[in-house]
C-alpha cells in the first residue's frame, strides 16, 4: 500500500480508511500507544497496537525506531488528537537501541548538545519547526522574486575576487600545500595552480549580479557564501546563505522600499504556511524568557513581533542621526556602551542593539554610511563623505541586511578603487559595466540565517543551519 504522510492524515477529519504510515517513533506508552512522527509535520499521530502483538515486536519500539504500520484511521477516544490509526499489521524498519540512542540518553537535550548530534537534532519538536520555517523561507524568496519579474541568477562560488575587500576569503587551490611551486622571490607560483591564478570561494554574488542586472533589469542570487572572519559570535558563520537582489534604474530609496517589501513577504508567508511550527517555536521561546530577570524579558512574543512588522513601516534614518541619537542617550551618559561613539565609528552591535531595541522599538534602515568604512562599490553622496549604503538592522539580531546604491559613476568609481587600492586592471569585467552603457542602480545583500533566526526565535545562528560551519568547527 503507499504511504500516506501523517501530516495529511491529521488534517484530515475523514475515518475508516485504510493506511500505511511510515516514521520513527516519538514515544511508546502501555505497550498500546505509539506516538510516531514522519516530520511532514509538527504533530505525531496516534498508531494504537492489538494487545496481541508479537513480543518480540513489541519490544523493538523504542524511542527512535524506525516502523511500517499498516492500519485504519479511526475517530479517537483520547485526549488531544481527533483521529489515530488502528494497525493491523506493523513492521519495525530499523531498530534502535534505547541503550545507545543519544535522543534518548538526555531527558530534555539541550540546544548545545543537539548541535554535537547534527544528524539527529532534526527529530526534535525545535529543530524539525525550524527546518521546516526555514525550507517555506526560502521558498517564499524564490516566489516573492519570480512574481516581480527577477531573473534568478547563478554566481560562481568559486571566484578570483573579493566583492567586499575585507579580505577574509577561504582559497581553493589544488597545489601541494606541502611544497607549492615558488616564484624567485620565494611567493607561491598561482600561475602553475588549477586556474592559473589565486581563487577563492566568494564572499558576495553582488558583482556578478551586477553584470546580470545591466541585461536583464532585475536578477537576484540566492547562494552560499563563505567567509573566513574569526568571529565565534552568535550571529556569524563561515558557510552562510544570502540572497542579494540587484536592480538597474533603482536608486537608495526604491532599494529601501524593496528591501522591506521582501522581508515582510517572506515573513507574511512563514506566517501562512508555517502556523503550527511558529506557535511551537513561540512556547518555545516564551519558556526561555522566563528564565530570564524581568527587565531582559522581551516586551512582545514571537508571533507578536513577527505581526508587529508585518504591520509597521521600518524607521528610516540617516548614520549621522544614528550617531547623534547614541551620544544623547542615557546609556552613552552612564558609560554603558563599551566603545566609544563618535561619527565615523563602524558601530557595534551593541550600538546597533540600542536604536532598535532600546530606542525606536522596531527594525532600522541606517543609510549615509561614512565612506571609509564601507566597500569600494558604494555610490558617493554629494557631501564627499558619505556612501549611498543602507543597512537593516533587525531586534534581536543586529544587522540583516547590508545594501547600497551603486557607483554607477566611471570616474568616481576608478578614483574609489585607486583610493582602496583594488587592481582596475582585474576588474575590467566589473568596470565594463560602468563603460558600455551604465545605468543608476542599487541591490542588498540579505543573510538567510539571520533572517530565520528572527522568524524562529532562535538566539544563535548555529540552530538554523542544518550543518554549521564556525572557527574550527565543520562536522558532519
Ligand atoms: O553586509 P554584507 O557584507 O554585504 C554584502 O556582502 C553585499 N555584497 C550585499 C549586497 O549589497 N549585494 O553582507 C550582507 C548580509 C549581512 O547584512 C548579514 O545579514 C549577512 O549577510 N552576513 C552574515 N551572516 C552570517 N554569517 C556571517 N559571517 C555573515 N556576514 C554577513
Ligand atoms: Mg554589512
Amino acid at each position: 500500500m503507499k504511504r500516506t504522510k501523517i501530516k495529511d492524515i491529521l488534517r484530515n477529519d475523514a475515518t475508516n480508511y485504510q493506511v500505511n504510515v511510515k516514521g520513527w517513533v516519538r514515544s511508546f506508552r502501555n505497550n498500546q500507544f505509539i506516538a510516531l512522527n514522519d516530520g511532514s509535520c509538527m504533530g505525531n499521530i496516534q498508531v494504537v497496537i492489538s494487545l496481541d502483538t508479537d513480543a518480540e515486536i513489541v519490544k523493538q519500539i523504542n524511542n527512535g525506531a524506525s516502523v511500517s504500520v499498516d492500519g485504519t484511521v479511526i475517530a479517537s477516544m483520547g485526549k488531544g488528537q481527533k483521529v489515530e490509526v488502528k494497525a493491523d499489521q506493523i513492521t519495525i524498519m530499523g531498530v534502535c537501541d534505547p541503550e545507545q540512542f543519544p535522543l534518548q540518553l538526555k531527558n530534555k537535550p539541550s540546544l548545545e548538545y543537539l548541535r554535537e548530534i547534527a544528524h539527529l537534532r532534526f527529530r526534535t519538536n525545535t529543530f524539525g519547526a525550524v527546518f521546516r520555517v526555514r525550507h517555506t523561507l526560502a521558498y517564499a524568496v524564490h516566489k516573492f522574486f519570480n512574481d516581480r519579474g527577477f531573473v534568478y541568477l547563478h554566481t560562481p562560488i568559486i571566484t578570483a575576487s573579493d566583492a567586499e575587500g575585507a579580505g577574509e576569503m577561504f582559497r581553493v587551490s589544488t597545489l601541494p600545500p606541502d611544497n607549492p611551486p615558488r616564484n624567485e622571490d620565494g611567493t607561491i607560483n598561482y600561475k602553475e595552480d588549477f586556474f592559473g591564478r589565486c581563487t577563492n570561494l566568494t564572499v558576495s554574488g553582488q558583482l556578478e549580479a551586477e553584470l546580470g542586472a545591466m541585461a536583464f533589469s532585475e536578477v537576484y542570487t540566492f547562494g552560499p557564501t563563505f567567509r573566513a572572519e574569526n568571529s565565534n559570535t552568535a550571529r556569524h558563520l563561515a558557510e552562510f546563505w544570502m540572497i542579494e537582489p540587484e536592480v538597474a534604474f533603482n536608486d537608495i530609496t526604491d532599494n529601501m522600499d524593496l528591501a522591506e517589501d521582501f522581508i515582510r513577504y517572506i515573513i507574511g508567508y512563514a506566517m501562512e504556511h508555517n502556523r503550527e511550527d511558529l506557535e511551537f517555536l513561540a512556547q518555545r521561546l516564551a519558556d526561555e524568557e522566563k528564565q530570564k530577570p524581568l527587565n531582559e524579558r522581551s516586551e512582545l512574543g514571537l508571533i507578536e513581533k513577527l505581526e508587529f512588522v508585518l504591520n509597521n513601516k521600518f524607521e528610516r534614518i540617516t548614520y549621522t542621526e544614528a550617531i547623534q541619537i547614541l551620544r544623547d542617550s542615557p546609556a552613552y551618559k552612564k558609560k554603558k556602551f563599551q566603545y566609544d561613539v563618535t561619527w565615523g565609528i563602524d558601530m557595534q552591535s551593541e550600538h546597533e542593539r540600542y536604536l532598535v531595541e532600546k530606542h525606536f522599538k522596531k527594525p532600522v534602515i541606517v543609510t549615509g554610511y561614512p565612506k571609509d568604512i564601507k566597500a569600494f562599490y558604494m555610490r558617493m553622496n554629494d557631501d564627499g563623505k558619505t556612501v549611498a549604503a543602507m543597512d537593516i538592522l533587525a531586534p534581536g539580531i543586529g544587522e540583516i541586511v547590508g545594501g547600497s546604491q551603486r557607483e554607477e559613476r566611471l570616474d568616481m568609481l576608478t578614483k574609489r578603487m585607486e583610493e582602496m587600492h583594488i587592481p582596475a586592471e582585474e576588474m575590467f569585467w566589473y568596470l565594463d559595466t560602468r563603460r558600455f552603457g551604465t545605468v543608476p542602480h542599487a541591490g542588498f545583500g540579505l543573510g538567510f540565517e539571520r533572517m530565520v533566526l528572527f522568524v524562529t526565535g532562535m538566539t544563535n545562528i548555529r540552530d538554523v543551519i542544518p550543518f554549521p560551519r564556525t572557527p574550527k568547527n565543520a562536522e558532519f
